[in-house]
């Protein structure tokens, strides 16, 4: 079955938080303070990722096969809070296609759109330079987490 992008089921917030938990651990973990990383857990266990769906954030998986290989949040339209492809789907285009639909989505939701930000990790710097999105400061700490604020103009 060829890789498809559709939005999460509740049935599945556990698998998603697993998947995120087990890619931050291996790529951003060792950059953040041991607050940031509890608080990075706890907002992503499977209540809080319930929680978000329920307050209408856009969570969009990427499925292929019935596995769930990637994943993106964005919230208050146009800010994208959380960006996960598992680890041995990665470079394999799948981040970049998942931009793509949320993109498209987030365009329906909001035709007068005019800019994309997200706090990107040290590690998905040059992903996101890639889709284009540029450093609006440079990195910093925030609730013990090493973020960049990128934005990208539509
Ligand atoms: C960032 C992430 C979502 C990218 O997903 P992906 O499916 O691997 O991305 P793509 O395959 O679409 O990559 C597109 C391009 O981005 C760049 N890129 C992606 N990962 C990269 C890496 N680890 N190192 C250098 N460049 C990278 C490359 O230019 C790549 O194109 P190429 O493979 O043809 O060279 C994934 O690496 C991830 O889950 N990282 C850990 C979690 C994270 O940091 N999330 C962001 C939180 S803000």
């Amino acid at each position: 079955m060829p890789l498809h992008f559709r939005t999460m089921k509740d049935s599945e917030a556990e698998a998603v938080s697993r998947l995120i938990q087990r890619t931050f651990q291996r790529f951003i973990a060792a950059d953040y303070t041991s607050r940031g990383r509890r608080c990075f857990l706890k907002n992503t266990s499977k209540r809080a990722i319930l929680r978000r769906k329920r307050k209408n954030q856009l969570l969009i998986v990427a499925e292929d096969n019935h596995t769930i290989s990637g994943l993106v949040v964005v919230r208050k339209g146009n800010h994208i809070s959380l960006f996960f492809v598992a680890p041995e789907f990665h470079r394999r285009g799948i981040g970049t296609r998942l931009f793509r639909e949320a993109l498209d989505r987030m365009k329906a939701a909001m035709p007068d759109l005019g800019n994309i930000t997200v706090n990107s990790s040290e590690f998905a710097l040059p992903f996101y330079t890639k889709l284009g999105f540029v450093a609006k400061r440079s990195a910093y700490y925030r609730r013990g987490m090493k973020i960049t604020p990128m934005e990208l103009q539509l």
